[in-house]
C-alpha cells in the first residue's frame, strides 16, 4: 500500500476496534506536528466513559509493535496520538510504489461498470461554457475511474431530438443543404439556430412547415430523417473539432444522444403503465414521484408523454436508465450536468426506482457544477453579449500560451513552441476549471490561469519540465537511476518522499468525492515540496555520488507522479517549456 497514512490507519483500526469491542475509526489524518495524527481516542473515550489519554494508551498497547513503519508515537494534548514514520519505511515504500505500474495507487476493490454521461451539447446550438465544464470534469473522472480498474463507458447524451428540429430542418431546406452544412460545419451553430427561431416566430407559413416537419420526423419519413442526419453530422463534426482541440477522450463511438432511445420510449410508457404508476394530468401522461412538490405545495409530475403524444426529455432519460442497467450492465451512473438540472435528475432517479429499474445498490449520481463567470461576476458572455464560442476561446488560450512561452524561452524553435503552447494553453483552461470545488462558480481569468506561479497548470507543468531539464543537462537517462531506495537525510527529501507516496490518497479522494480539485491541490503541494527540496538540496552537485543518485531518484519520482497526476486530469506534461 502506498500512502503510509493509510497503512498506519489500517493497523490502528484493529487496535482501536480491540479497545472499543467493535469497529472503530482511528481517525488518522496528516499532521503539522508529526507525520500523522490519530484522533479516534477522543470520540471513543466518550462512549467508554474513560479519559481520552487512557484510551489512546490502551489503543497503542493493543497495536503492539509498529516499529516496521513507525519511529515514534506520542500521546499529545487531550488524547491525540502523534505518529512519526521511520525514514527507512518511507524510503522502501517509495521504491515499491515507483516500481508499480500505478505508482502505488490502490486498485478499486469493488471495480465495476460505470457510465459517465458528460459533455452532451445540443445539435445546431453552440456548446456553451457549461458544456465545457461538463466535458473537462467528466473527462477527468473517466480517466481516474479507469486508472483504478473500473470499466468505464463514456456516453455523450447530445440533444439531437425534439420539437426544435422541425424549424431547424425547414431552415436547412431554405438555406440549401450545402450552404447550411457549411454554416454548421464551421461552427456557426448559434447563427443557424437563431435565424431558424426568428423565422419560426415571425413567419406563420414557416411555423406551419416546421410543425408539419416535426410530425414527419417522428413518423420516420426517410427524406426528413436524411435532413435531420445532416444537421446531426455537421454539428458533431464541429463538436469533434472542439474535443480534439480540448484533448479529451470523446469520439463518435461515445455518441449516445436522445434520439438513440426512441425505440425504447413506447416501452417506458408501457412498463410504467403495467406498474400502475402512470397517471393522467392535464391531458398528459405523468408519474408523480414521492416528495416532489411545486411552489404551491402540490405534487409535481414528471411528464412522460405530452397531450399531443410526443415524448419528453425525461422519457428519454428514463429509457437511458433502462439501457444503462439492462444492456450495458452498469451499476453506477454519473451525470456530469450543471446544477439547474438537479431536480430533473432527482425526479428521473425517483421514478426509475419506483419502477424497479434501478436496484437498491445501484447509484445514479448527479455530478453537479457551478457556472463560469466573467470578470463582472456574471455568466461568461462574449463581448457582443452572445454565448462564448468554445473553439474561439480555445484558440485564444493557445495563442496566449504561445506568447508566454516565447517570452520565457525565446530560443525555442517555432514548431516546438506551437506544440508546447497547445499543451500549456489547453492545460491552463482545463486546470482552471478543475482546481476549484466543482459545485462553486469560478471566474474565467486569462492572466491567472496562464500564470507560471500559483495553483495553475503552467506552474505544475513547469515543475515537471524543470526536472526533465535536470536530466537533459546532465546527460542522464531517467530510467537509469530507477530501482534504488532514496536516502532521506534532509527533512526536505523526507517530506518530498512522503508527499509522493500520498498520490495514492489524492487519487482516491478525487474518486470518492468525484472532485478533481482534490487531485489538483495535491499536485500543487507536490510542486511546492519539490521546489523547497530543490532550493535546499543540490542535485547534480551533491556531496557524494550516492546522494546525487538518490536525489535524482527523488526528482524522477516527482516528475513521474506529476506527469501521471496531470494525465488523470487530461493535461499534458511537456518535457520543456
Ligand atoms: N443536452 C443537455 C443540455 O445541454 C444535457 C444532457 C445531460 N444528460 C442527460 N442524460 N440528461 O442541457
Amino acid at each position: 500500500m502506498a500512502d503510509p497514512i493509510v497503512s498506519v490507519a489500517r493497523r490502528l483500526e484493529g487496535a482501536f476496534a480491540a479497545v472499543a469491542g467493535g469497529p472503530c475509526d482511528p481517525v488518522v489524518r496528516p499532521s503539522d506536528r508529526a507525520d500523522a495524527q490519530a484522533n479516534g481516542a477522543l470520540a471513543l473515550a466518550k462512549t467508554l466513559g474513560l479519559p481520552p489519554r487512557d484510551v489512546a494508551q490502551k489503543a497503542l498497547d493493543a497495536a503492539g509493535d509498529l516499529s516496521d513503519m513507525v519511529e515514534s508515537t506520542e500521546i499529545a494534548g487531550p488524547g491525540f496520538v502523534n505518529v512519526v514514520f521511520s525514514t527507512s519505511f518511507i524510503a522502501s515504500e517509495l521504491s515499491v510504489a515507483m516500481g508499480d505500474a500505478r505508482l502505488g495507487v490502490r486498485a478499486a476493490d469493488d471495480a465495476h461498470t460505470i457510465v459517465v454521461d458528460y459533455s452532451a451539447p445540443n445539435v445546431a446550438k453552440e456548446m456553451h461554457v457549461g458544456h465545457l465544464r461538463s466535458t473537462v470534469i467528466g473527462d477527468a473522472l473517466v480517466r481516474a475511474l479507469q486508472y483504478v480498474g473500473n470499466t468505464v463507458i463514456r456516453e455523450n447524451h447530445i440533444g439531437d431530438w425534439g420539437t426544435p428540429f422541425g424549424m431547424l430542418i425547414e431552415h436547412l431546406i431554405d438555406l440549401g443543404e450545402e450552404n447550411a452544412a457549411h454554416e454548421l460545419g464551421v461552427g456557426d451553430l448559434d447563427g443557424f439556430y437563431k435565424e431558424a427561431r426568428r423565422k419560426f416566430e415571425a413567419d406563420d407559413a414557416f411555423k406551419g412547415r416546421a410543425r408539419n416537419r416535426v410530425v414527419m420526423l417522428q413518423s420516420g419519413d426517410a427524406d426528413t430523417l436524411r435532413l435531420w442526419q445532416t444537421l446531426v453530422n455537421e454539428s458533431t463534426r464541429y463538436f469533434n473539432k472542439v474535443y480534439t482541440q480540448l484533448d479529451v477522450l470523446l469520439t463518435d463511438d461515445d455518441l449516445m444522444g436522445e434520439s438513440a432511445y426512441n425505440p425504447l420510449l413506447a416501452e417506458v410508457v408501457e412498463r410504467l403503465r403495467t406498474k400502475g404508476l402512470l397517471e393522467e394530468s392535464d391531458g398528459a401522461e405523468v408519474v408523480f414521484p414521492e416528495g416532489f412538490t411545486n411552489r404551491d405545495n402540490e405534487p409535481l409530475p414528471l411528464i412522460i408523454r405530452k397531450g399531443d403524444g410526443g415524448y419528453n426529455y425525461a422519457t428519454s432519460d428514463l429509457a437511458c436508465v433502462i439501457d444503462r442497467v439492462e444492456r450495458l450492465g452498469a451499476q453506477s451512473m454519473l451525470y456530469v450536468v450543471g446544477a439547474p438540472q438537479a431536480q430533473h435528475l432527482q425526479m428521473v432517479e425517483s421514478v426509475a426506482r419506483m419502477a424497479g429499474w434501478l436496484p437498491e445498490k445501484y447509484v445514479m449520481n448527479h455530478v453537479s457544477f457551478g457556472s463560469v463567470l466573467g470578470s463582472d461576476k456574471k455568466i461568461l458572455k462574449s463581448r457582443a453579449g452572445d454565448t462564448v464560442k468554445l473553439a474561439t476561446l480555445l484558440d485564444e488560450a493557445v495563442e496566449r500560451a504561445a506568447s508566454a512561452v516565447a517570452e520565457k524561452n525565446p530560443d525555442m524553435s517555432e514548431s516546438d513552441r506551437a506544440h508546447i503552447a497547445q499543451m500549456i494553453g489547453i492545460g491552463a483552461v482545463k486546470y482552471s476549471d478543475l482546481c476549484t470545488d466543482r459545485v462553486k462558480d469560478y471566474v474565467f481569468d486569462w492572466d491567472r490561469m496562464l500564470s507560471f506561479e500559483g495553483n495553475t497548470a503552467p506552474y505544475l507543468q513547469y515543475a515537471h519540465a524543470r526536472i526533465c531539464s535536470i536530466f537533459r543537462r546532465a546527460g542522464i537517462e531517467r530510467s537509469s537511476i530507477r530501482g534504488g531506495q532514496p536516502l532521506l537525510n534532509d527533512p526536505r527529501e523526507r517530506a518530498l518522499a512522503l508527499r509522493i507516496l500520498r498520490f495514492d490518497s489524492a487519487v482516491w479522494e478525487m474518486i470518492d468525492t468525484l472532485s478533481p480539485h482534490k487531485l489538483c491541490t495535491y499536485l500543487f503541494d507536490l510542486a511546492t515540496d519539490f521546489t523547497s527540496f530543490y532550493e535546499h538540496c543540490s542535485v547534480l552537485k551533491a556531496e557524494s555520488d550516492s546522494i546525487r543518485d538518490s536525489r535524482l531518484t527523488l526528482c524522477d519520482s516527482t516528475a513521474r507522479t506529476m506527469e501521471q497526476g496531470l494525465a488523470l486530469l487530461g493535461i499534458r506534461a511537456p518535457e520543456q517549456m
